[in-house]
């Protein structure tokens, strides 16, 4: 009894819990990943309620303005937790505490108490953070590296499904468009081993994983130089080389800068079943000068030529993009020009996004943000109808076919369907006939909105790269 009780007072003593919540993009979550695989090591366990952690950390964005007005909401709300708990520990990591830095702990100026501040590649001094911070200091590392890639760390997949997980290949962003606060909050470009990432690919097939998805802002600029025996592997030779290794495991990749799309990059997912026949092409603007403006480094017409030979080469192959409205100078002639390209272009989904000018940024220091707020809301909202009619017309082209789908779990309206991905990346739906999650089942689409595809299994297959 007396042993219980002491083990339980020891356990109190020394069992710690963190809480952690992402905010932005795919990257975020993988470095969410590493965060949490070094806070183990520091004797810190997951946990789901913030109620019940030590430490609460938010891995912040800063891409809009909005994106930083939702941590900040959220970080006010947290505050109350610390009525039960004084000694919680509330940090910011990521892109935000990256750009506003110490700001962030005088509480003076932000009206709340924040105990750590941590840049993205700061991580490995957590250890050291975490350590004053529970001494009731403030923490702050925010100095950004040209060679860290966190490579030899083993990423905790907290939140994974068991199916597909992200694999960061490269770092930061050395392209600057005018209106983007990336290059400043994620530093200089830098690739991670070659070595490294495939072993991490072959672990985790291992493990039961059937789909990962290459990480990095423009993974088409992906560089190793292996100088001792004189080999540069790119992105194609390292796809290509993943893809060969595992051909169970279909492999996606995110984000391809279109001025970088190589016609070899297209060979190389022309020739390989298992690489996903959807393509993420952010284009941004359909206007020239806007274009111009955004120093994207291309035009509409080079765009629609690279997306012509995808669909070309790479035949059923989706193609998804991102589009800001409103950005500085858009006049309605653009916007009719981005118009005008998304049906040309006839993308099978978009994330669309109102121009918010970052601090720092080109666009902030040349241009006037002079578009007026109604003006961006209307024509984003065109946009975003626009799309919705493209979408339905790219999905109501598939009802009829098959598709080889990879199950991820149970679908969160009805326990009765199962839901996966096709390797055009739509989410498909049908009757769950015991499929486990992990396995590749031929479906039919029967039916479909603008945001789904309902069908039913016709077969279960070993395979990955059908249809
Ligand atoms: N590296 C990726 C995108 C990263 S950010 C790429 O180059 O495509 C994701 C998207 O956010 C961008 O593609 C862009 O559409 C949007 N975005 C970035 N900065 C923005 C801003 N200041 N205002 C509105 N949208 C923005
Ligand atoms: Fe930002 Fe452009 Fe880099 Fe993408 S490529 S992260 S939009 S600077
Ligand atoms: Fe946001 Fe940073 Fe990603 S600004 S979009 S979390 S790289």
């Amino acid at each position: 009894m007396h042993g219980k009780n002491q083990q339980n007072q020891h356990k109190r003593i020394v069992k710690k819990f963190l809480y952690i919540e992402t905010y932005g993009c795919q990257m975020n979550f993988s470095d969410s990943e590493i965060v949490v695989s070094i806070m183990k090591d520091q004797g810190y366990e997951m946990t789901g309620k913030p109620e019940d952690a030590d430490a609460v950390f938010l891995n912040t964005c800063s891409i809009r303005d909005n994106a930083e007005k939702r941590v900040l909401r959220r970080l006010e709300n947290l505050q109350s937790l610390r009525k039960k708990k004084p000694n919680l520990i509330i940090g910011v990591l990521g892109c935000m505490a990256e750009r506003v830095k110490e700001s962030l702990l005088e509480e003076a100026e932000i009206g709340m108490r924040i105990d750590m501040v941590v840049g993205p590649d700061a991580y490995r001094d957590l250890p050291y953070l975490i350590r004053d911070a529970e001494s009731g200091h403030k923490a702050i590392n925010v100095i950004l590296s040209t060679e860290e890639t966190y490579a030899d760390l083993t990423p905790v997949r907290y939140d994974s499904n068991g199916v597909s997980a992200f694999i960061s290949i490269m770092r930061g962003c050395e392209n600057f468009c005018s209106y983007c606060v990336v290059p400043g909050t994620r530093g200089k470009e830098r690739s991670r081993s070659p070595k490294t990432i495939v072993s991490e690919a072959g672990q985790l097939y291992e493990r039961g994983y059937r789909e990962i998805t290459l990480l990095g802002q423009n993974v088409n600029s992906f560089m190793w130089d292996c100088s001792t025996d004189r080999d540069v592997i790119n992105f194609p030779a390292l796809i290509d080389n993943i893809a060969k290794k595992h051909p169970l495991m279909r492999i996606r990749f995110a984000t391809s800068h279109p001025k970088d799309l190589s016609d070899d990059l297209i060979s190389v997912i022309a020739s390989n079943p298992n690489i996903c026949r959807s393509i993420h092409l952010p284009v941004q603007s359909g206007s020239n000068p806007v274009l111009k403006r955004m120093n994207r480094k291309y035009t509409a017409e080079s765009y629609m030529e690279r997306v012509q030979s995808i669909r070309d080469r790479i035949p059923g192959c989706t193609v998804s993009t991102d589009i800001i409205s409103g950005f500085c100078g858009e006049t309605e002639e653009d916007h009719r020009r981005t118009m005008s390209l998304m049906k040309k272009a006839g993308f099978d989904f978009a994330y669309m996004f109102k121009y918010s000018e970052r601090p720092g940024t080109l666009a902030e220091s040349s241009f006037e943000d002079d578009v007026p707020d109604d003006v961006k809301t209307r024509r984003l909202e065109e946009i975003i109808n626009l799309q919705q009619e493209l979408s339905h017309e790219s999905n109501l082209s598939d009802v009829g076919k098959v598709f080889e789908v990879l199950v991820e779990g149970v679908s969160k309206r009805s326990n009765e369907n199962v839901m996966g991905r096709n390797s055009q990346n739509k989410v498909v739906i049908f009757k769950d006939k015991g499929f486990k999650a992990g396995t590749y089942v031929s479906v039919e689409i029967k039916q479909c909105t603008s945001a789904t595809l309902l069908g039913e299994a016709v077969a279960v297959s070993e395979q990955c790269g059908g249809e």
